[in-house]
């Protein structure tokens, strides 16, 4: 595992950045995983930045992300389709059928899955997978205590998953599933870059990359992974 300090989000974001950029330069042509929520909002800042300046081409770029909500359509403004086009797709030239993510309404979750599953491997696999990490360990929606050997299914999220993404919901309610990638899919991919920022997430960084794999500590599974890169700010990295 490559571990880099950032000083702050902003550095790595910048850091981050430039590894996915790095991957987009010299296979224009590859498969990128992508996350949600707030670890990665400053890494698609920085993309659609240099994007806009000319320096990155995402034309030929598939991009398939790691979750959904059950039940969400992708023009729910609270669906993670919605968050990837307003704070990524819309400002780059990627193709809009080249961007994949679990259907939310999807009325069979056995074929959702099964499909989603399909598309993986079509493209060949994942060249560089984003992940974000959760308070619990989590990764994906894959929560503490799921099996390592799971592809794409249907988790019921814990409370303490309800509660974090509650922020963005605003007096809805929160769904209480979401289709993910299981960490099989995950450990599949190519690479694996992982981001954590500020202090929140320094014991979980310090469980997850230090202490024993676990299914208890999913983003425990990634010390077994060849080519994981770990972009850390200061708060996050505080107890390394
Ligand atoms: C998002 C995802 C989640 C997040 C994790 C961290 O697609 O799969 O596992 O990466 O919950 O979220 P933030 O970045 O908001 O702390």
């Amino acid at each position: 595992m490559r571990v880099y300090r950032a000083t702050d989000y902003s550095d790595m974001s910048r850091k981050a950045a430039n590894m996915i950029s790095a991957q987009v330069i010299l296979q224009p042509d590859c498969v990128l995983g992508l996350a949600t929520g707030s670890s990665p909002l400053g890494i698609y800042r920085q993309l659609v930045e240099w994007y806009k300046k000319g320096d990155l081409d995402f034309s030929e770029v598939t991009t398939i992300n790691l979750d959904e909500y059950a039940g969400l359509s992708g023009d729910d403004a609270n669906s993670y389709r919605h968050f990837m086009k307003t704070n990524f797709w819309a400002y780059i030239n990627i193709k809009p059928e080249n961007t994949h993510i679990p259907d939310g309404p999807a009325h069979d979750p056995e074929s959702e899955c099964i499909r989603y599953d399909s598309i993986i491997s079509a493209r060949g696999g994942i060249d560089m997978q984003l992940l974000g990490l959760g308070h619990n360990g989590h990764i994906g929606f894959n929560e503490p205590g799921t099996a390592f050997d799971k592809d794409t299914h249907l988790v019921a999220l814990t409370e303490s998953t309800i509660e974090a993404n509650r922020r963005f919901f605003e007096g809805r309610d929160v769904p209480g599933h979401a289709y993910t990638m299981g960490i099989r899919s995950i450990m599949q991919s190519k690479k694996i870059l992982v981001i954590a920022s500020g202090a929140h997430k320094a014991k979980i960084v310090k469980a997850a990359f230090f202490g024993p794999v676990t299914p208890m500590v999913p983003a425990s599974v990634l010390q077994l992974h060849n080519n994981v890169t770990l972009v850390g700010d200061e708060g996050a990295m505080a107890l390394i």
